[in-house]
């Protein structure tokens, strides 16, 4: 199984930005993270971080092309703002589980709005960086039909 992982704008500034927020760990802790589990899990991943809305529409229509199996994707701001991203991810039909690192449901009203929830496989948030390890969880077991 091969699973992309997708991270939006911003969040390559992971440990730097709003610590009291998003943590102290950094993006490459991130990763690490990922890479970890997808060796236990027995998966491959990829990971793919823009802060450019057309960059990450790109990368959806390509995942579908390389044969991807499932997406992990934390569209950070453009979770608000992208219909474009939206349409991507629709374009592509790859099953995909949503990530916030917050608990974005807690915070302002214009986190509130997300265009890619309807069409997601699942939403996790405020789970720090747990939560795209039980974003992989649900892709691999969901494939497994379980
Ligand atoms: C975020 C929440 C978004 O509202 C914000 O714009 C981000 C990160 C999160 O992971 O909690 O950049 O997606």
């Amino acid at each position: 199984m091969k699973i992309a992982i997708i991270n939006g704008p911003n969040l390559n500034m992971l440990g730097i930005r709003e610590p009291e927020i998003y943590g102290r760990a950094d993006y490459n802790e991130l990763v690490r993270m990922i890479k970890e589990h997808a060796e236990r899990r027995n998966i491959e991943v990829s990971f793919f971080q823009s802060n450019h809305e057309g960059a990450i529409v790109d990368f959806i229509q390509q995942a579908y092309f390389d044969k991807t199996d499932g997406i992990v994707i934390n569209p950070a701001a453009y979770t608000h703002t992208s219909v474009a991203i939206a349409d991507a991810l629709k374009a592509v039909s790859i099953p995909f589980v949503e990530v916030h690192i917050s608990a974005v449901e807690t915070r302002e009203a214009f986190r509130q709005i997300s265009y890619v929830r309807d069409i997601a496989v699942s939403t996790v948030t405020g789970k720090g960086f747990d939560g795209y390890i039980e974003a992989m969880d649900i892709l691999i077991d969901r494939a497994d039909g379980k």
